[in-house]
């Protein structure tokens, strides 16, 4: 059956735009997206390292546009200031800036939470609040959003981090139904273990964990088919997807004794 969702945009469409584009997976896209050709801003909150990544490529081909992802009117204005200063429109948005947090029930905390909601779920739709109405004007454009195989389901101490990933994976999928009438092809980015500063301090097992630039190249594949999912390492995905397929009683007698051997 023909595929009724848009085809990827393409380097002559406009700008690619990535959040948190200062450090791990955003740097690593960012880089391999400016190698493959395309026309790149780069948003997070830390301009030098942004500067830094910008350096090594022609400035007409490179934007840096500082901006915390969780300010609704500065990714208004970011995306303004991409607009008038590039002179084209964004094609390509990629909603990667976001925040881990270990949190269980001893460490519930409401701030913190609310922390977590406000860069990761509220970042993105921030973001494509900004890039909507020029995507639907032109009928034309592609949204990634990162999420994580932690959204899938339950895992354990990731009350709020798992739950703002599980958001973005739902609202990826709702707004993907419209692809065919809107020509915005919407997909969603879950990766397993990356190794980048975010996970960094954690030292629990990382089963499979690949490096920043593997998970940047999958997803640049990813990127250029339709498919609504992008998603790796497999053996990961395969698990966790099974596991959802369980009755509680067993998923959470399995992960109670997963979790007792991984101390
Ligand atoms: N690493 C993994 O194992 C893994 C697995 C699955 C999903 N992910 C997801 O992949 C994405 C990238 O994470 P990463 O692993 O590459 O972590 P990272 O190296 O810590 O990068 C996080 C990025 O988000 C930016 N950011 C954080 N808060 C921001 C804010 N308020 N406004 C703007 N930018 C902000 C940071 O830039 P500034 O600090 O300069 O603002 C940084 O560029 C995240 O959404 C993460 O949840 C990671």
């Amino acid at each position: 059956m023909a595929s009724l969702q848009p085809r990827p945009v393409q380097p002559a469409d406009g700008l690619a735009w990535i959040t948190g584009a200062s450090s791990g997976i955003g740097q690593a896209l960012a880089r391999r997206l400016l190698d493959e050709g395309w026309s790149v801003a780069l948003t997070a909150r830390r301009e030098a390292e942004l500067q830094a990544l910008a350096q090594h490529y022609p400035t007409e081909r490179v934007l840096v546009i500082p901006a915390d992802v969780a300010d609704a009117a500065a990714m208004m204005a970011a995306l303004a200031r991409i607009e008038a200063e590039s002179g084209r429109p964004v094609a390509l948005a990629i909603s990667n800036a976001g925040v881990w947090q270990r949190m269980g029930l001893a460490d519930f905390d409401a701030a913190a939470f609310q922390h977590v909601m406000a860069v990761n779920v509220l970042g993105t739709v921030n973001m494509l609040a900004a890039v909507l109405p020029g995507m639907r004007a032109r009928k034309r454009g592609q949204i990634a959003i990162v999420a994580s195989v932690a959204g899938y389901l339950g895992l354990p101490r990731a009350s709020s981090y798992g739950a703002s990933k599980a958001a973005l994976i739902h609202m990826a999928s709702s707004l993907r139904f419209e692809g065919a009438e809107s020509g915005i092809l919407v997909q969603v980015i879950n990766p397993g273990f990356v190794a980048t500063p975010m996970i960094a301090a954690n030292t629990a097992a990382k089963p499979f964990i690949i490096s920043a630039e593997d998970a940047a190249l999958r997803i640049e594949r990813g990127l250029r088919r339709t498919g609504f999912e992008i998603a790796f390492p497999w053996p990961v995905i395969v698990l966790l997807k099974l596991a959802r397929l369980l009755p509680w009683r067993v998923f959470f007698a399995l992960g109670g004794l997963a979790r007792r051997r991984s101390g």
